[in-house]
């Protein structure tokens, strides 16, 4: 019999908090093409929440270990592996079974981001899903020139943040839509240009506010109206980019702006990028590359409001759920 070690699962889904608990859980055999990981720290993010709640775009068998994303130690090496090394810390790779647990198992071959020691494991642990979806945002959606406009509502997210925080490294300008008052200042330290409370007349107010630049790119992780309201502030020929289901709402788009302005909605989805709609293993390693350098060289980052341990899952998860001031993370072995 394998070790016991402390995971989260969840046996249905429901109100989140309600619906996670800990068990003792064996640690499965570590076969010879197998790394065995401590898991060092997991983020607690939309998607994971959503899951939990029984409404994400892929959903598990249950009961499962939720938590898609972190990082971890390799503390047990399978005979057969040669490019994954004891003491290395490294992504844990997409669909791994659920990282919020102390140990996990997964095959070496997947293995596919390293981290040097020195870096800060918080701020790695969350490299997955938003820094790329943000780089994707920027790199894949229209053509953007240094000097160019985008515009972000939720722009006080993660994903908002390493958005303004790439978008400065490549010169681009941004208007960052958020839905409450006195953010100003965590937007301009994550490099934002224009900060701006969402409503009805947000066209009017951006057009003001940028001197009536043209706006290429509106990033959209709300729905609802606030599509809307990112449309009336877009150049003719725009593109609204869809990401984020965070209103509940179908995304609000008139035909007036689709047909007499060629207004364009479309989605975008990190996990099939990583599952290679529209890339490579090469290309993504390549974008792997560039952003793990931004994190270490401190360009890139999440705020961070809260780290807990296992044991707390329920708080943690309700937490999560809250309006907070950056990420919660889970540290497994804390
Ligand atoms: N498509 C993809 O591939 C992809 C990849 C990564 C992330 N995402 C999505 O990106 C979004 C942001 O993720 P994250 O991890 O960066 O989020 P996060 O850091 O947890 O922040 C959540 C953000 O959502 C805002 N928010 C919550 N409910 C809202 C509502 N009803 N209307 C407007 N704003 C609302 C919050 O504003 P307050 O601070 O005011 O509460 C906060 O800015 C999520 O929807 C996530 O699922 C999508």
């Amino acid at each position: 019999m394998g070790e016991l070690k402390k995971a989260v699962q969840f046996a249905q889904t429901g109100h989140p908090p309600d619906v996670v608990e800990i068990v003792d859980m064996e640690t499965d055999p570590v076969g010879p093409g197998d790394v065995l990981l401590d898991v060092e720290a997991a983020a607690i993010n939309p998607p994971h929440l959503l899951t939990l709640a029984g409404g994400y775009g892929v959903q598990p068998e249950l009961p499962a270990v939720p938590g898609g994303e972190g990082i971890g130690m390799v503390v047990a090496v399978g005979d057969a592996v040669t490019d994954v090394k004891l003491g290395e810390r490294v992504m844990i790779p997409l669909y791994s079974g659920g990282c919020w647990r102390q140990q996990i198992v997964v095959p070496a071959e997947r293995v596919t981001v390293k981290f040097p020691p020195e870096g800060d494991p918080i701020q790695l642990s969350m490299i997955m899903a938003n820094p790329p979806a943000a780089w994707q945002l920027l790199n894949t959606v229209v053509d953007l020139e240094p000097g160019d406009w985008v515009i972000q509502n939720a722009a006080n997210s993660a994903v908002g943040n390493y958005l303004m925080q790439l978008a400065s490294i490549y010169g681009f300008h941004t208007v960052n839509v958020v839905r409450r008052e006195g953010l100003e200042d965590q937007i301009a330290e994550a490099r934002g240009d224009i900060c701006i409370v969402d409503g009805p007349d947000l066209g009017e107010r951006v057009k003001a506010a940028t001197n009536g630049a043209d706006i290429k790119l509106a990033v959209d992780a709300v729905g609802g109206e606030a599509t809307q309201h990112l449309a009336d502030s877009l150049a003719e020929d725009g593109v609204i980019v869809s990401y984020g289901l965070l209103s509940g709402e179908p995304c609000s788009l008139s035909p007036k702006d689709i047909i007499f302005r060629n207004v364009r909605l479309q989605g975008m989805w990190t996990s099939k990028w990583l599952q290679g709609r529209g890339s490579t293993p090469e290309s993504r390693a390549a974008v792997y590359d560039e952003l793990r350098g931004y994190i270490l060289d401190g360009r890139l980052s999440a705020r961070i409001d809260a780290t807990y341990p296992l044991a707390q899952i329920k708080e943690a998860v309700t937490h999560g759920m809250n309006q907070r001031d950056g990420k919660v993370i889970i540290l497994p072995n804390a």
